[in-house]
């Protein structure tokens, strides 16, 4: 998809279709008559163009709510799509990325493949850079189809963007460099997220270990970052028997996938360490999982994918802070030499863990993950992972869990999520918990009962950890959209990217 801005006065624009906001009317206290839904342009003309549908209530003007209006009095613009933001005080950066969604997704099927959308003036609702960066990114992530294997695919993507920005007067676009910057940002945070999203969708068969690691290392190469991709004989040499012992049940190699951002003239200061799990494909082990919804564990991986999505945005984005990325890939498979119930694992930390269920691997590639990490030097953890179903209980498929061992990190990943529009829920790690995950023969087990899945999980990654600040995503519930929404298909979500990347730039 192009993109561009565009400072022409509404009606001059030639486009397939303009887009305008509408936001719902606030009614005021005591007032009985509720006033029309306004759009968010003072273009007369464009208002004039609307006036008559506004004016017969049709258009609640509800989220993502869309009317389309074809010839336009008055503006050079074939169509006119008037998009619904909701409620006018809710009329916040998100939304604007959801209607620039929505208008995608409204075109995309009926064969419209350029259009312009129109930043609301007002802005109340966030700096203009703002809702230009969240309009180009709520656009790709619109874009996104998952039918990658259907061979009656037609490309029905959108070829140009442009945002135009009224009332600015008849300027060059190049007096708004900071537009074109925010377009830019929003153009490599979603593509990056399209690149997550597409791995995702992958199916075992397709993205095994050894093609993860290659994808890996050819995004790498396209963006300057660095990239070792270690198989199983290095990952023995490491002695790296948690992350070995979900291996050893499938034919499928592992691989140990580590990139590495290095910007020039930084030499000290933070660490990032990103430490993603690379489940390919999670059938449960010998603790075999039931065969409904199975197909689905296809992707156990989104927390990988989402740490090489969020260094190919830092590569491109260039903040001023080191990082490196931490991905295990594996499949969790019941083959013969599988570890078994009971089996106690030595992790490279040299911590004990006795396997009560080879259905809770995430945790165990995580583990010598998040020790390799700090091995290779980072001083401040980030993880994501499809963890727990009992987050997904917890928290349902809207929030995804967060935990977090120290408040400045956290804090600089609370205020990205401003920025991110990303819904995460902090749950808590707590010694009690922990006592959950203590065993009779080993230092610890890796399942703590049925109740608080998903602290007893944290706090058997948190053990890896040691001291190190540290944050850690749970995503099982987000990762894969069950449902499609207006602004996006069902199927992968690439959650966490945005935000990952935003709390990088924090440091
Ligand atoms: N990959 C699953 C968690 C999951 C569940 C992801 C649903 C996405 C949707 C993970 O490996 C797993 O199986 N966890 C178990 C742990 C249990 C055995 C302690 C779980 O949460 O049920
Ligand atoms: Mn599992
Ligand atoms: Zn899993």
């Amino acid at each position: 998809m192009q993109t561009q801005v565009s400072l022409a006065p509404l009606p001059r624009i030639e486009t397939e279709m303009l887009v305008v906001l509408v936001a719902d009317a606030q009614t005021a206290k005591g007032t009985e008559a509720k006033p029309l839904p306004a759009l968010l342009t003072s273009d007369g003309t464009v208002n004039a163009a609307a006036a008559a549908v506004l004016a017969s209530g049709e258009l609640k003007a509800g989220s993502c709510e869309a009317l389309l209006l074809h010839s336009p009095a008055g503006l050079r613009a074939k169509r006119l799509l008037l998009m619904g933001l909701g409620k006018r005080e809710k009329g916040t950066v998100h939304e604007v990325r959801k209607a620039a969604g929505a208008a995608v997704r409204f075109a995309k099927p009926r064969g419209i493949r350029e259009l312009t959308f129109a930043l609301p003036e007002n802005e109340s609702a966030g700096p203009l850079h703002a809702a230009a960066r969240a309009a180009v990114e709520g656009a790709f992530i619109a874009d996104f189809d998952p039918d990658t294997y259907r061979t009656d695919r037609t490309d029905r993507s959108i070829e140009r963007l442009s945002l135009a920005v009224a009332g600015a007067g008849d300027r060059p676009a190049d007096e708004r460099p900071d537009l074109a910057e925010a377009v830019r940002e929003g153009v490599i945070l979603g593509e990056s997220q399209s690149f997550v999203r597409e791995l995702v969708n992958e199916p075992g068969n397709k993205l095994t270990p050894t093609v993860l690691g290659q994808r890996a290392a050819e995004m790498a190469q396209s963006v300057g970052l660095g990239c070792e991709v270690l198989s199983t004989a290095k990952i023995e040499e490491l002695k790296m028997g948690s992350f070995l012992s979900v291996a050893r049940g499938s034919a499928e190699p592992p691989a140990l996938i580590v990139l590495r951002y290095e910007p020039e003239g930084v030499s000290n200061g933070p660490i990032l360490g990103l430490v993603g799990k690379g489940i390919t494909f999670d059938s449960g082990g010998i603790s075999l999982k039931p065969s409904e919804n199975m197909e689905k564990m296809k992707y156990d991986m989104a927390g990988g994918a989402a740490m090489l999505g969020a260094m190919r945005a830092i590569a491109l984005l260039k903040p001023k802070v080191r990082a490196i990325a931490v991905i295990c890939a594996t499949e969790n498979m019941p083959g013969g030499r599988a570890q078994k119930p009971g089996d106690v694992q030595t992790a490279m930390s040299g911590k004990t863990i006795e396997i009560i269920n080879t259905d809770a691997e995430g945790r165990l590639v995580l583990a010598d993950g998040l020790a390799y990490a700090r091995r290779l030097g980072a001083t401040h953890l980030i993880d994501a992972a499809t963890l727990t179903s009992a987050c997904v209980v917890a928290l349902g498929m809207v929030n995804a869990g967060v935990f977090a061992n120290d408040e400045e990190s956290y804090a600089k990943f609370a205020s990205a999520l401003q920025v991110s529009g990303e819904k995460f829920w902090r749950l808590p790690l707590d010694e009690e918990y922990a006592e959950k995950i203590k065993s009779d023969i080993s230092d610890i087990k890796n399942t703590g009962g049925r109740w608080g899945g998903a602290s007893t999980a944290a706090e058997f990654l948190r053990v890896f950890v040691e001291d190190t600040p540290w944050i850690h995503l749970d995503i099982a519930g987000v990762a894969w959209a069950e449902e499609a929404k207006p602004y996006m298909a069902k199927g992968p979500s690439g959650v966490a990217v945005r935000s990952i990347v935003e709390w990088a730039k924090n440091w």
